[in-house]
């Protein structure tokens, strides 16, 4: 895992049946051109993952499953596993706050989801982020801790590198009401440091971190442009192919200035 690419995510949601993601799939990939500095991953219906896999070019975009069921296999009726999903995504979206709050995943749950991505070469994208509630009673910090113990726990230094840290504020997602961007500048540093203190230094500059919610094509450069914030996860905004293009064209120009301020013109 390398933190040199912007991560660009886009999850569908309940979005979108088959034969629309692949309509959606076939405009996007003649819109978005492939940039070295960006990667782009697309999460649709579990249902489609198979006929998209198919169709997609894998150096232009790569696939994510929303869900799954943590067990290898077994007698659990209308579930998927990760061993049915190994090879046809690359990633999974792990504790998204739908899946928390509607579906009442627990910490226990979802850091036995990072485990099972991880054992079969899926990589997590860790979703994580304070409710409403937490934000007014001033526990955003101590939630982003909670549940980055509670999902990496057992996670070894190792294995955190194929982990991706998503910081989603549960009342952003959805409403149209984005955090400010120093919000998500306290966030990502309460991460890093969480990280820190649980792997160390190197583990804390490594890992990589997205914002995520309700992000527009007018808000994407804004928060791409954070120390720290190293791409986005896109749901309302990713179901209009042109919208999510011009994102994803954000990520990539977003990447020059700091270049060239590297390189001291
Ligand atoms: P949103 O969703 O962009 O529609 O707020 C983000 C997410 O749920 O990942």
């Amino acid at each position: 895992m390398t933190r040199d690419k912007k991560l660009i995510v886009g999850n569908w949601k309940m979005n979108l049946n088959t034969h629309e993601a692949s309509l959606y799939l076939h405009k996007l990939s003649g819109l978005v051109k492939t940039h070295r500095d960006v990667e782009v991953v697309l999460a649709p219906t579990i249902l489609a993952l198979q006929s998209l896999s198919l169709q997609i070019d894998r150096r232009q975009f790569k696939l994510a499953v929303q869900n799954f069921y943590w067990r290898d296999h077994g007698a659990y009726t209308g579930e998927v596993s990760a061993p049915q999903l190994r090879g046809v995504v690359e990633y999974a979206l792990v504790g998204h706050s739908e899946r928390r709050h509607i579906f009442g995943e627990t910490d226990k749950d979802i850091r036995n989801k990072v485990q099972a991505a991880i054992r079969n070469d899926i990589q997590p994208i860790l979703c994580i982020g304070e409710t409403t509630t937490e934000r007014v009673n001033n526990e955003t910090i101590d939630t982003i801790n909670d549940q980055l113990i509670g999902g990496l726990t057992n996670v070894t230094s190792e294995e955190l590198k194929r982990i991706t840290i998503a910081y989603e504020p549960v009342w952003a997602i959805g409403t149209g009401n984005n955090a400010v961007p120093a919000d998500v500048v306290k966030a990502v540093k309460a991460i890093r440091s969480q990280i820190k203190h649980l792997y160390g230094v190197a583990a804390a500059d490594d890992v990589r971190v997205l914002y995520g919610g309700s992000v527009k094509a007018d808000s994407a450069a804004d928060y791409l442009a954070i120390d720290g914030i190293d791409g986005l996860l896109v749901g309302g905004a990713s179901l209009d192919a042109h919208v999510f293009e011009e994102i994803i064209n954000k990520a990539h120009k977003g990447s020059k200035p700091d270049i060239k301020s590297r390189g001291g013109k």
